[in-house]
């Protein structure tokens, strides 16, 4: 059996965990190098109990170099802050390094859109046009021959995967689009803050970045591809009260009268080579416990003839599918692997 070996750079945040957790059972990649600033001279086990008792948890944690991550693996993930995974990403990719990146940093094409709304100078420009947006449902086959890819945004998962066929098949007026998301607390990250200790996320329910969430352009970028015209949506987040999961509901105009059964065909039809999608069939909506833990995209539609609306309702699995599960689908495709290796996973349930 052909291995590959992998390292994994901020392997102490959230991301870097569910990278561990996913990477431990792997049947091809192996997590031979793994990165943090604060945690270096530790053992895995140490930082994560979960692996006590693995072959992974031995592993030793070392400081982010890009040259030693180059000498020491086939493929390179990237599970820090976007600002800090520019430089890093820039240096494994003039190393000839497979790199996947997790943060926002090659997410957008346009450098112009990347600074006004993250605040930065993007500093590697350059590589905007070569990082390849690591959503495998659009970009499968690019990803394939890619050396850099961009792994998408957790929210931007769920509502891409949720828009696509309404939009190819023109089902749907695309100047008004309204996407109402929530998001477990974990993806805020690990790093400790204030807005998300227990006692302010628990037993409470809030919006929270109404009309300047970071993820609008990377979601009007890909949702204008599937378009063929420059969209412009109305993107607003919410904080659940739970540990992860996302579910956007997706408020749309119809441009012609279609039947609930009719709607569920085209979008088996969009999905049908896509095994980490799950179309529900009509009556049915998708739970954020439906997918714990998973790669699926569960998508509900309802149709609501009196308004003539169409609502998408789509939930994902915020670290799994809507961050490192979705990384290591790309790496599989870089590697020469099946899509779908290692990431069968049943929902963690109840
Ligand atoms: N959480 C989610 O649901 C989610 C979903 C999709 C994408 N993402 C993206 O994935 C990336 C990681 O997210 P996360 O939630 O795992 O974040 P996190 O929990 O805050 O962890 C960040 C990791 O990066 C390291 N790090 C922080 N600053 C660094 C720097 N300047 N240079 C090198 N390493 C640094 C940290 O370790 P040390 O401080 O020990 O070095 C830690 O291991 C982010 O870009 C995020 O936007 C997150």
């Amino acid at each position: 059996m052909t291995r590959f070996s992998a390292a994994v750079a901020g392997v102490t945040g959230y991301t870097g965990m569910e990278l561990c957790r996913i990477l431990a059972g792997h049947p091809n990649i192996d997590l031979t190098l793994a990165t943090s600033r604060t945690e270096a001279g530790k053992q895995l086990q140490d930082v994560y109990p979960f692996l006590r008792g693995l072959p992974l948890g031995s592993l030793a944690i070392t400081a982010p170099s890009a040259e030693t991550i180059k000498d020491s693996c086939d493929l390179a993930f990237l599970a820090v802050p976007h600002g800090a995974a520019m430089d890093l990403a820039a240096a494994l990719y003039d190393l000839g390094l497979k790199t996947v990146d997790l943060s926002a940093d090659f997410r957008l094409h346009d450098k112009k859109t990347y600074d006004a709304w993250y605040a930065l100078d993007h500093r590697h420009p350059e590589l905007l046009a070569q990082a390849v947006y690591g959503l495998p449902e659009l970009h499968g086959e690019r990803i394939k021959s890619a050396r850099l890819v961009a792994n998408p945004g957790c929210y931007p998962t769920s509502a891409i995967l949720g828009l696509a066929p309404a939009l190819a098949s023109g089902l749907v007026h695309t100047g008004d689009i309204v996407i109402d998301a929530k998001s477990g607390a974990s993806g805020a990250g690990r790093k400790p803050a204030q807005a998300t200790l227990f006692c302010e996320v628990s037993d409470t329910f809030r919006a929270y970045n109404l009309t300047k969430h970071r993820h609008t352009p990377e979601i009007e970028q890909e949702i204008s591809l599937v378009a063929g015209e420059a969209l412009t949506v109305s993107f607003n987040t919410h904080l659940l009260p739970i540990n992860r999961g996302i579910l956007s509901t997706i408020y749309t105009r119809l441009t012609r009268t279609i039947s609930p059964e009719r709607v569920h065909e085209l979008y088996e039809n969009f999905y049908k080579d896509s095994p980490f999608v799950r179309v529900l069939p009509p009556g049915c909506l998708p739970e954020t416990r439906h997918v714990r833990a998973t790669m699926f995209c569960d998508i509900g539609l309802c149709l609501d003839a009196r308004t003539n609306r169409l609502l998408i309702l789509s939930a994902i699995d915020n670290l799994c599918r809507g961050a490192s599960g979705q990384a290591v689908a790309c790496a599989n495709l870089m590697l020469g692997l099946p899509l779908t290796t290692g990431l069968n996973f049943a929902p963690l349930m109840p």
